[in-house]
């Protein structure tokens, strides 16, 4: 069923008996792994996450054949859903997900920390002359990035203890200087692969929520997935994070 142009050129699948052919299809794929990984994804969102199993499948059969831009263009609605409880589950890990959040797909890590630097110029959150902090020895384009031309930011480094790879309290206290709008934040650390301690996740919390309210933070959080109980800034200060993730 294809809204086919005529004589069957072309089109756009709508979605009608997608269900039916699918299982048809699992039905005799035999023991294929990735066929039962399908089936099994297909069960998971609608039994876990309550989304229609044709318009999943659809959403899917559309975005793999790439005939359409994405719409929204930030993420495709059901995906999204899929997406948001593996975030949830992996950033806020013993913690209850009591926020809400929003979800924009790019091409990867890399891609994110540039279109946020870029949007952020933009819409007037960041201008020439601004300080941006960084908590060093960090992924080097956190480094490269803010020295561009186009941005000219200065960096304050907030230097990581290099015994403990936590934030001692006198680096948190730079903080305080308001021509600081952002702070970037890498955490599991890449180099050190340690990851903030609960302490550390406090104090720099406190401080934010009583001295600096109104400052900007992106939490690059893509080993994250490889630390236990892996709770992110983001889901301590959810109004003020906004999270890098990378599979
Ligand atoms: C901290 C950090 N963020 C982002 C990236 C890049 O992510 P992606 O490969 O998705 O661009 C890396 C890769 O080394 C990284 O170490």
């Amino acid at each position: 069923n294809y809204a086919y142009l005529d004589a069957g050129f072309g089109g756009i699948p709508d979605g009608k008996g997608i269900v039916e052919r699918f299982d048809t299809f699992v039905g005799n794929a035999g023991d294929s792994e990735g066929v039962r990984f399908l089936e099994k994804a297909l069960s998971y969102a609608k039994d876990r996450l309550g989304i229609d199993k044709q318009e999943f499948l659809n959403e899917l059969v559309l975005a793999f054949l790439g005939c359409n831009y994405p719409v929204p263009p930030r993420m495709l609605v059901n995906i999204e859903k899929v997406v948001k409880q593996y975030i949830a589950e992996e950033m806020y890990g013993p913690m209850p997900t009591t926020t809400n959040f929003d979800l924009f797909a790019t091409e990867g890590g890399t891609a994110s920390m540039t279109y946020t630097f870029q949007t952020m110029f933009h819409n007037g959150l960041l201008k020439k002359g601004d300080k941006v902090a960084l908590t060093t020895p960090i992924f080097t384009p956190y480094l490269e990035i803010p020295e561009l031309s186009e941005y000219e930011l200065e960096i304050v480094e907030i230097r990581l203890d290099e015994k403990t790879w936590q934030l001692p309290q006198s680096e948190i206290e730079k903080l305080a200087d308001e021509q600081i709008k952002l702070l970037c934040v890498v955490n599991p650390a890449n180099p050190a692969s340690v990851k903030f301690s609960d302490d550390t996740l406090d104090r720099l919390t406190s401080f934010v929520e009583e001295k600096r309210k109104d400052l900007f933070i992106i939490t690059d959080d893509v080993y994250g997935t490889f630390a236990d109980n892996f709770v992110s800034l983001f889901a301590k200060l959810p109004y003020n994070t906004l999270c890098v993730y990378s599979f």
